[in-house]
């Protein structure tokens, strides 16, 4: 089926996690590239394009949540002044909503957006404090756990965790009760995480948003091909790839294939060349659908208890808030 025929290392080259990543996946029997390296500079801007696609309804329903429910949602962070955590705020135009309405309501916290890219930190650094006078916030660049522990260090106050954008959909169900479980572990009881859940529905609708006619959400699997050529000297001819989304109503699992259409060799670098076989495929991508009993289920495993549903007017995509139990 597949081959890596040489992986010879150059002495003394250090090799990058991107580059050991890619090797890792190529090289296992069933091939796989890992959806978190989709989003480069080109990636980013594909990613805003399926956003905008008329059949990618995800970000459009959690937007009309955000403009017409923060205020029921800032009502129920009531209380003690706390910290606003958000993991992965992008350009933050969905919370941007409910950080307005939190200063309306003169509420007293702190808002940390964390993101392991410093550009989009220092944008929104740039940014969110004209566009809301008034706001108090800290941008944190890294990895979510690791930031996490430090804002527990440099403030002791209750803590708010936005997980939004239906993310938690882009890990299997498993290493997404391991995700929350960690979270858990860095929040005290009585702690609120609120988390974006791209909800089960029409099996075409949700095929169509990772399928969309224009061939955007093709552009963006293949982009990680072009990457792989750019940033690791691979030579992948990317018209030898099809896109082959599927989705299975039964367990929920979205997932993106990226098709070899030949038989064909791929060089990465001068260390390693991986041999395809006439339509093997590179698993890219899952987008995990959940039913509402699922997403109480997730939470109980994870060491939470459900608050409270925000559904858009289709009911197709939910907000949960989450308390930490003890
Ligand atoms: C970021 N994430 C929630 C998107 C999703 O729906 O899984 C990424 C995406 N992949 C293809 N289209 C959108």
């Amino acid at each position: 089926m597949f081959s890596v025929t040489s992986t010879r290392k150059l002495p003394g080259r250090r090799l990058s996690g991107f580059y050991q990543d890619v090797i890792n996946g190529l090289k296992a029997s069933q091939k796989y590239l890992s959806s978190k390296y989709f989003y480069d500079e080109a990636g980013d801007k594909i990613f805003q394009q399926i956003m905008a696609s008329p059949e990618y309804y995800l970000t459009r329903c959690e937007m009309e949540i955000m403009q017409h429910q923060s205020g029921a949602m800032a009502a129920l962070f009531d209380g003690e002044p706390f910290d606003l955590v958000e993991l992965g705020p992008g350009d933050a135009t969905k919370s941007w909503h409910l950080l307005r309405e939190l200063i309306r309501t003169k509420a007293h916290f702190t808002y940390y957006p964390i993101d392991i890219s410093s550009n989009v930190i220092g944008w929104l650094e740039d940014k969110l404090p004209v566009s809301l006078p008034g706001l108090q916030m800290q941008g944190l660049n890294g990895e979510y756990m690791d930031r996490m522990e430090y804002v527990e260090q440099i403030s002791q106050r209750r803590k708010i965790v936005l997980f939004m954008g239906a993310n938690i959909g882009n890990m299997t169900i498993q290493q997404a009760t391991l995700f929350c479980r960690q979270l858990h572990d860095r929040m005290r009881p009585g702690d609120l995480l609120l988390i974006g859940f791209d909800l089960k529905k029409d099996p075409g609708t949700i095929l169509a948003a990772y399928n969309d006619r224009q061939g955007v959400t093709k552009a963006f699997n293949l982009n990680l091909l072009k990457r792989i050529n750019r940033e690791l000297h691979a030579d992948f001819d990317i018209d030898q790839f099809g896109h082959y989304p599927v989705y299975d109503p039964g367990t929920g699992a979205c997932k993106s294939y990226l098709i070899s259409r030949v038989a064909q060799q791929v060089h990465i670098g001068d260390e390693a060349v991986i041999s395809f076989s006439e339509n093997e495929a590179i698993f890219m991508e899952i987008s995990q659908k959940y039913s509402l009993q699922e997403t109480y289920y997730l939470a109980r495993q994870a060491g939470f208890s459900p608050v409270h549903e925000f559904y858009d007017s289709k009911k197709m995509f939910s907000d949960i808030l989450w308390r930490r139990l003890p």
